[in-house]
């Protein structure tokens, strides 16, 4: 990871996003150092998706600021904030491949978006890109004719496409088997130490997150709960996060006969 006086290559600032008058997010802050992999993670519905789709310019939040690259995302048809976000790959929730193209077809749309590379060395890179993520040979197949866990790599090596330098992925394991889940980190684990790209990736699979975290952002009702060190956050012994890690059913709330967490809840080990 890069030295702490380094910039970080994402910084949102008290960042608060709403759906109409729905506030998701409220006053969330994240920085990420190069090459960190760091897992935003919290219950279904916290708002995980909707900051991921806010730091890469998607949403606009109503008030705070995104920094990519020391860049602050402004307006979607901004130069710098276009030319910022071209560093920037991302793996959406369900993979989002065009179903009416190849696999080779769909891997090299970002190359022909973003750069004005020849068609012969755009074959050339879409055919390595789909070697690092082990689909050499699937490149003709239509998305329907592959499997879960191809689809979710097919999708990754599209994100991969331009070299982008920071990948953002959300739940890039949802839905696959464990095995195939393990090989998805894996391969981000082989891009961090081969490339040195930075990783932002939602996910609330516990094995992933003990896997690849280096730090994570633990969301609850729109603020972060948590933010450091995954193995600082496995020393909690109580509250939300300790939950969440031990798997433990919160507590019922204050004033109904429980204790909530206003109360340090001693547990046996
Ligand atoms: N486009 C939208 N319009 C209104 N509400 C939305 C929209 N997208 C998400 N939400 C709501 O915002 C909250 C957070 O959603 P999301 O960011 O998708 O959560 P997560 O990814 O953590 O499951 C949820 O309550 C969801 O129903
Ligand atoms: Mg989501």
């Amino acid at each position: 990871m890069a030295p702490l006086s380094e910039k970080p290559i994402v910084a949102a600032t008290d960042l608060s996003v709403r759906y109409g008058a729905f506030r998701v997010l409220h006053e969330v802050s994240v920085a990420v150092r190069r090459s960190e992999i760091r897992v935003i993670l919290g219950a279904s519905g916290c708002g995980k998706t909707t900051l991921l789709k806010t730091l890469v310019g998607l949403l606009k939040p109503s008030s705070g600021s995104v920094r990519l690259f020391d860049v602050e995302i402004g307006e979607q048809d901004d130069p710098e904030t276009i030319a910022v976000l071209k560093k920037a790959g991302v793996l959406f929730q369900g993979g989002a491949l065009l179903g009416s193209l190849t696999v080779e077809e769909n891997v090299a749309l970002p190359l022909e978006m973003h750069t004005s590379l020849p068609p012969r060395l755009i074959k050339e890179i879409v055919a390595y890109k789909l070697s690092q993520v082990r689909l050499t040979g699937s490149g003709p197949l239509y998305p329907a004719e592959l499997s879960g866990g191809m689809r979710k790599r097919a999708a990754l090596a599209r994100a991969l496409a331009h070299d982008p330098p920071l990948l953002f992925c959300d739940e890039p394991s949802a839905g696959l088997d464990p095995i195939t889940a393990a090989g998805l980190d894996r391969l981000l684990l082989d891009l961090r130490r081969t490339l040195g790209i930075t990783i932002v990736v939602v996910t609330h699979e516990l094995r992933s997150i003990e896997t690849i975290a280096d730090n994570i952002s633990f969301l609850q009702d729109g603020s972060v709960l948590f933010d450091g060190a995954l193995a600082d956050a496995a020393k909690l012994t109580y509250g939300p996060v300790h939950d969440f890690f031990t798997r433990t059913e919160p507590p019922p709330p204050a004033g109904s006969g429980g204790q909530g967490y206003g109360f340090i809840v001693e547990r046996d080990p």
